[in-house]
């Protein structure tokens, strides 16, 4: 018989994502985003986030569904983000997901957003390694992951795999660096892919910013962790110290800019990619996934690939449209959950913005 068809259902931030997943194929997915009404905020704004999925549900259901080339009868369970994220954007995506699963009678698999960002490789490789160390670099959250593959049931039904988090940030997401970087030197939210552009024509090298938490002291108590507020507040200071050296109200300069995105942008990638192939060493595991929207920049990317390859790790990167929050990664969790004969959650399923790995 074939592999159950699963509908997955993303909301727990500005993406309204829908996919379609049979075994480890991705037959469709579409994206519906908030991002825009969110711009002159600087931010995500949750109220305007939860009626934006409200609005954008079943426009791209149908789309999901249409690229797929199925319908909503030929769905054979609905897995859903029942946590980490926003409160009021996680309860769209949870109601909607049980009217499905109720109104199909198919089980309802609540899944962790976090360890979805994970077991979206499976749609890329075909298998989850047996272990791996993750990176998750997102808006929202920064996570370095010790994950063992086999999806078992997690708190209140959630599917979850057995994941150690041997770090995370402790003040500012490495997403939410870039955005407050953007707005220091006066580029639009959401601000990783215009630090990314300029950093392009920046010297990485132009200044020597700080490297958060990997002093030998802090490396005993945060091995780890991050931290990108002092990092913040350097590049401040940096952009201060430039403006009083100019005449009042002048523009900061392209030439400028482009050095602190591309100095900042080192910084970021330096430490984010030291702690996660050190963590793979000392754990001795040879696989290393990343996940989340900054694994869309190029410089993360690049020294992170280059790090992997001089330790000998076997680095695995989905293709951007995976790694952004989308349904994709909430069916192809759902699909493993199924598999090992698990769920489903209780009709009951909870929400929680809160929800450990
Ligand atoms: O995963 P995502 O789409 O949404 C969540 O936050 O969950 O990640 C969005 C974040 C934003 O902070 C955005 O600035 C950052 O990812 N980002 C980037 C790049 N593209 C997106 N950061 C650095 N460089 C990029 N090219
Ligand atoms: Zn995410």
């Amino acid at each position: 018989a074939a592999d159950p068809l699963v509908l997955g259902i993303e909301s727990s931030c500005d993406e309204t994502g829908v996919a379609l997943v049979r075994g480890a194929t991705l037959l469709g997915h579409a994206v519906a985003s908030s991002v825009d009404e969110h711009v002159r905020f600087g931010g995500v704004v949750p109220e305007i986030a939860s009626r934006a999925h409200l609005e954008a549900f079943l426009p791209t259901m149908r789309r999901a569904c249409e690229e797929a080339g199925v319908t909503l009868a030929d769905v054979d369970a609905v897995a859903v983000t029942a946590g980490p994220g926003l409160a009021g954007a996680l309860l769209v995506g949870v109601a909607a997901a049980k009217a499905l699963a109720l109104a199909l009678d198919v089980p309802l698999l609540g899944v962790n957003h976090l360890v979805a960002h994970v077991a979206v490789d499976v749609l890329v490789s075909g298998a989850l390694p047996e272990r791996s160390v993750a990176l998750l670099v997102s808006g929202g959250h920064t996570e370095l992951l010790d994950v063992h593959s086999p999806v078992h049931q997690g708190r209140q039904g959630v599917g979850a795999m057995r994941v150690e988090l041997l770090g995370q940030t402790l003040d500012d997401a490495a997403g939410e660096a870039f955005d407050k970087v953007a707005r220091l030197l006066g580029l639009p939210y959401p601000g990783g892919p215009h630090v990314q552009r300029a950093a392009e024509r920046g010297d990485p090298a132009a200044f020597a910013f700080p490297r958060g938490l990997t002093a030998a002291h802090d490396l005993r108590r945060h091995p780890y962790d991050f931290s990108f507020s002092g990092l913040k507040t350097a590049v401040a200071r940096q952009v201060d110290a430039h403006r009083r050296s100019l005449e009042p109200g002048a523009e900061l300069g392209e030439a400028f800019v482009a050095d602190v995105a591309a100095s900042f942008s080192e910084a970021v990638a330096d430490v984010l990619s030291r702690k996660t192939v050190t963590a793979a060493q000392e754990r001795g595991v040879q696989t290393v996934l990343l996940g989340g929207g900054v694994a869309a920049n190029a410089r993360v990317r690049g020294l992170l690939a280059e790090r992997c390859e001089a330790a000998g790790l076997d680095l695995r990167v989905p293709p951007l449209r995976l790694c952004t929050d989308n349904g994709a990664m909430v069916a192809a969790l759902g699909a493993l959950v199924l598999a090992d004969g698990l769920g489903p959650s209780p009709l009951e399923l909870a929400t929680d913005p809160g929800l450990p790995v």
